[in-house]
C-alpha cells in the first residue's frame, strides 16, 4: 500500500510520515519511507545524525541506472533517454517489489528504526530557480510506477508542502493521501483546495488534525471537514523531546492510538491496478505533449503498452536470481 502526507508547510507532514512509518515497522510489516520534500527532514525526524544522513544516496543521484534498470528489455523503450519520469511499464520491463532484492533498493536504502528510507536528494537554488522541482521527483514516480506492493506492504511518502503536490501526475499513485490539518482557517484551506483535485482523480483522501489542543480545536475541525476527519493528534511530548536531541521512552498512548486508525484506514483499501496503469498512462501522454515529446524527439505515446496488465500478475513467475523480497529485521 502507499500512502502520501500532504498539506500545508509547517503542518506536521514529515513528523507524521515518521510516526506511521514506524508504528508500521514496528509491527514488523515491510516499509519503505520516501523522502519526496523540497525540505529533506524525514532522515532526521527518523532519527538519523547529519553523518548518517550524508550516507544515503538519494534516488535523484542514481536516475540513469534506475531508468536503465526498470526498462529491462521493453521493446517500447529502446534507450535510457526515451525514458522519461512519466514512462509507464509494460511488457518487458521490470517490476520493483516493497524491498526486493533489486538494485534500487540495494543502493538507496537507509534502514532506520526498522524502516527503510530512501530520499529524492536535497534541491539547490539552482534547481528552484531554473529545473522544476517536479522533476527532482522523477524518480519516486518511476519508483511508484514500477512498485508491485501487496496489502500488509507500505510505502510512505513525506510530500512536498500544498498544492504543489498536483503539479505532477505523482498524488495519483497512492492507496491513501493523508492530508495533515492544523485546527486553523489556512489548515483546512489547503483541504478545500484538495479535495476538490483528489475527488477530480477519485483519490482516496483522509484529514489526520494535527497539533489538535483540545475540544474546541477538534469541534472546529470536525466543522469544516465532516466526515473526512480521520484521527487528531495533539502536542506530543515525545516528539518535542526527540527535537531537542532527547530520546525518551515512547510515543504517547492517545498517539499510537490515532496511529492505528491511520493504518486500519490504509488497510481498508483495495488495489485498483486496472485505474492506477489508467492514470498512469493519462499522465504519460500528457506529459509527453507538454514538453517531453519535443525535448526527446520521440512520440512517447508510443511507448505504452496497451496490454499491459499492471499488479501482481504482471510479476515474473520465476524471478531473476537474486530478486525475491528481502528479509524483514
Ligand atoms: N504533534 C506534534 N507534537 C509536537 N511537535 C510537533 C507535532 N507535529 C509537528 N511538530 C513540530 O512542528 C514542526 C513542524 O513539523 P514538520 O516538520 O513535521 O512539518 P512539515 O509539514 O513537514 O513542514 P514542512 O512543510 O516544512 O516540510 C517540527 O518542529 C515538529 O517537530
Ligand atoms: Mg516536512
Amino acid at each position: 500500500m502507499r500512502i502520501a502526507f500532504v498539506g500545508k508547510g509547517g503542518s506536521g507532514k514529515t513528523t507524521l510520515s515518521g510516526l506511521f512509518a514506524r508504528h508500521l515497522a514496528r509491527s514488523g510489516a515491510p516499509v519503505v519511507a520516501i523522502d519526496a520534500d523540497i525540505n529533506q527532514h524525514l532522515g532526521a525526524a527518523l532519527g538519523l545524525d547529519e553523518d548518517e544522513l550524508r550516507e544515503v544516496v538519494p534516488l535523484n543521484t542514481g536516475l540513469a541506472e534506475i531508468k536503465e534498470y526498470l526498462r529491462g528489455d521493453n521493446p517500447r523503450i529502446p534507450s535510457v533517454d526515451a525514458m522519461v519520469k512519466t514512462t509507464p511499464p509494460g511488457s518487458g520491463s521490470r517490476l520493483l517489489r516493497l524491498l526486493g532484492a533489486d538494485p534500487v533498493h540495494a543502493r538507496h536504502v537507509r534502514e532506520v528504526a526498522g524502516v527503510r528510507l530512501m530520499t529524492t536528494g536535497v534541491f539547490t537554488e539552482d534547481d528552484l530557480g531554473v529545473a522544476c522541482y517536479h522533476s527532482k521527483l522523477g524518480a519516486v514516480e518511476l519508483y511508484l510506477n514500477h512498485l508491485v506492493d501487496g496489502p500488509g506492504e507500505y510505502a510512505v511518502v513525506d510530500m512536498t508542502a500544498g498544492a504543489d503536490s498536483f503539479a505532477s501526475g505523482l498524488f495519483t499513485r497512492f492507496d491513501m493521501t493523508f492530508l495533515v490539518a492544523e485546527p486553523t482557517r489556512k489548515g483546512v484551506s489547503v483541504y478545500r483546495q484538495y479535495k476538490d483535485h483528489a475527488a477530480e482523480f477519485g483519490v482516496p483522501l483522509a484529514v489526520v488534525g494535527n497539533k489538535v489542543a483540545g475540544e474546541d480545536d477538534r469541534l472546529f475541525l470536525k466543522e469544516h471537514i465532516g466526515e473526512d476527519l480521520l484521527a487528531c493528534f495533539g502536542h506530543s511530548d515525545w516528539v518535542r523531546a526527540r527535537e531537542q536531541g532527547r530520546h525518551t521512552g515512547d510515543l504517547e498512548p492517545e498517539h499510537r492510538l490515532a496511529l492505528g486508525e491511520l493504518r486500519i484506514a490504509v488497510d481498508s483499501r483495495t488495489k485498483d491496478w486496472e485505474t492506477f496503469q489508467r492514470q498512469a498512462i493519462e499522465f504519460h501522454l500528457r506529459n509527453a505533449h507538454a514538453w517531453a515529446n519535443r525535448s526527446t524527439g520521440q512520440d512517447l505515446s508510443a511507448q505504452v503498452d496497451p496490454d499491459f496488465r499492471h499488479g501482481p500478475a504482471a510479476l515474473p513467475a520465476h524471478p531473476e536470481p537474486g530478486t525475491h523480497s528481502a528479509p524483514v529485521g
